[in-house]
């Protein structure tokens, strides 16, 4: 991927006037260049001297000042000067910023497309079908949705799998209640197979013949038989619908065609298993088939091994991915495959990968486990009703529409229900989105109404409102008052902190493509915003007093409306025009 942003070219000439001063051994060194911790510090710092001085047993005072003597008069530099211990403080020139500035475009901004076209599949929602969704697969569903956009938007083939739980004892235990207590499936809705699940489970665990009879159904539903088959037909369809719907509320872009689940596997978990039996990584033990691998071991020390069958030829969660592993590698030929689940999983495909990467199909493959962390109530415990019931998502979502609603109605009494409802969606969904998107995903978060629909701090409201508020500036703006062909100049700080913010899109998208840390994302529309406005209280806009001066204003405003509007879509956030 190369695209040259200021770091890109920062780093390229510091590179220079290090082999200048070091010679060629040093070519590949990297100079460590980052955006300044301080404005005082000027816009960028190098940190290559620190390190290096250890290596080279110098000062790195000194090492930092004969790298700098090597930079010498370059147009991208209007001031360089090193600090102790060895720090290189870099202000760019004001050309530097306004070349770069001239070249942000809608709607990439910078971000560079990736010129091959790799696959990547992004595993994400994986719900379990008979059960209503709950908030770990909420936050599946908004991270990793987050992760398919942006990745799309780098231009990656994305692929999308929602791996549901569709399979198992579970289906046999629940289809075998409703046969044996005559209950059809037609108008059963996910909270009916829910408490029907329940009951069965129930009986399974005190009824024996009962528990016998459901097996037996299992054996049944494996091997598709007619009747079998047509109601777990229905229990996942109605299933799906529930999925569906939420995702719709949510505006994730899931589709029921990305639904592959647990059930697409069971014709290839034997060969799997006899494949890793060949390849000599499987072994028996004690009836059951396991992989044992160095460094997973039990509190006492004991090797835990990763189990692919059980002693009753059953096969479990971990054979299913493994199969899931080289469909999605193989067959769908992603070089990376993404998985986003909560963390207490961080073990399951630890060992997953493990496995896999035994394999000679799939050495090249670079799979990453996406761990989130839990939604925590007001009390920091598991975030549940005040009846101390599980919450339901689709009550989640209707008061995080119902409160932005009622906020929406405050603030202005005019607006018609048409425009409250869209309102509400739009601030309800995003604050949620956010909220759970701004915090490093690993962290357990304590989900707070208040704080996220506030219009103040770290929100979805505050980012939204912004943009609005740039619309604003614009519909005031009079026919021909805004010369486009003027020269962009630097007029007053405010503007030239604001430009450097909106150069900082496209390698923070970068950036996070990498490493996944949406977080960082949120963070720098949040900044970026922020000297939004420190900009608009300083700088007057229309009323500027030159042409160049307004177009500049104007450029700013157009850019920053821009890359909220394309960085919140990211995440999935919609914006609105007015409030
Ligand atoms: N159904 C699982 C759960 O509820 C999530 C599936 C995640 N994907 C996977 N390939 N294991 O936790």
């Amino acid at each position: 991927m190369n695209f040259t942003d200021l770091k890109t070219e920062l780093t390229y000439v510091l590179q220079q006037a290090m082999i200048a001063c070091l010679g060629n051994d040093y070519a590949e060194t990297d100079p460590l260049i980052q955006f300044a911790t301080r404005p005082e510090f000027g816009d960028f710092q190098a940190n290559v001297a620190m390190s290096l001085a250890k290596t080279l047993q110098t000062n790195p005072f000194d090492l930092a000042s004969r790298i700098v003597e090597y930079v010498g008069r370059q147009p991208l530099i209007s001031a360089i000067s090193v600090v102790k211990p060895g720090f290189i403080n870099i202000t760019v020139s004001d050309e530097a910023v306004l070349t770069q500035l001239q070249a942000l475009k809608s709607p990439r901004y910078g971000v560079p497309a990736l010129q091959q076209k790799e696959t990547v599949v992004v595993d994400y929602g994986g719900p379990n079908a008979a059960k209503a969704m709950h908030v770990g697969h909420l936050r599946s569903a908004i991270i990793g949705d987050a992760i398919y956009r942006i990745l799309d938007f780098l231009g990656y083939h994305v692929i999308r799998q929602n791996h549901i739980g569709d399979w198992g004892t579970q289906f046999g235990m629940l289809i075998e209640y409703m046969l044996e207590a005559n209950i059809a499936t037609t108008n059963l809705v996910i909270d009916d197979l829910n408490q029907l699940y329940q009951k069965a489970k129930a009986k399974f665990d005190v009824d024996a013949d009962f528990a016998l009879r459901a097996r037996h159904r299992v054996a049944l539903l494996q091997n598709h038989e007619a009747k079998t088959k047509a109601i777990w037909d229905d229990i996942i369809a109605i299933s799906v619908d529930h999925f569906q719907a939420i995702y719709q509320t949510l505006h994730v872009r899931l589709t029921s065609q990305d639904i592959c689940g647990e059930s697409f596997y069971q014709d290839q978990l034997a060969k799997r298993v006899s494949e890793f039996e060949q390849a000599g990584l499987a072994v028996e033990s004690d009836g059951a088939k396991v992989i044992f691998l160095e460094g997973y071991q039990d509190a006492d020390g004991k090797a835990v091994p990763f189990l692919i069958q059980k002693s009753d030829g059953a096969y479990l969660y971990a054979t299913t991915d493994l199969a899931a592993a080289k469909y999605r590698i193989c067959d769908l030929a992603a070089s990376r495959v993404i998985y986003v689940t909560d963390a207490r999983q961080a073990q399951h495909f630890a060992m997953l990968f493990d496995c896999v990467k035994k394999m000679p199909w799939a050495e090249q493959a670079n799979l990453q486990h996406v761990p989130f962390g839990s939604i925590l109530g007001a009390d920091k415990k598991p975030f549940k009703t005040r009846a101390g019931d599980v919450i339901k998502l689709t009550d989640l979502l209707s008061e995080a529409k119902n409160r932005a609603g009622v906020t929406a109605k405050e603030k202005n009494s005019q607006l018609h229900d048409a425009d409250v409802n869209h309102i509400a969606d739009v601030i309800g969904i995003g604050a949620l989105k956010f909220a759970d998107l701004v915090n490093d995903k690993v962290k357990d978060y304590v989900f707070d109404w208040d704080k996220m629909l506030a219009f103040e701090g770290k929100t979805a409201p505050y980012l939204i409102n912004a943009y609005v508020r740039i619309q604003a500036i614009f519909r005031k703006l009079l026919p021909d008052q805004w010369h486009q062909d003027a020269a962009l100049v630097i007029s007053d700080p405010f503007e030239r902190k604001l430009m450097m913010k909106l150069l900082g899109f496209a390698p923070t998208v970068v950036l996070v493509s990498q490493d996944l840390a949406i977080h960082k994302l949120c963070h720098y529309l949040y900044e970026l915003a922020a000297t939004f406005h420190g900009f608009y209280e300083h700088c007057p806009i229309l009323t500027a007093t030159t042409p160049e001066i307004l177009h500049t204003r104007l450029y700013l405003c157009q850019e920053t409306s821009g890359i909220l509007k394309q960085g919140l879509a990211l995440l999935g956030i919609d914006v609105l025009e007015h409030m």
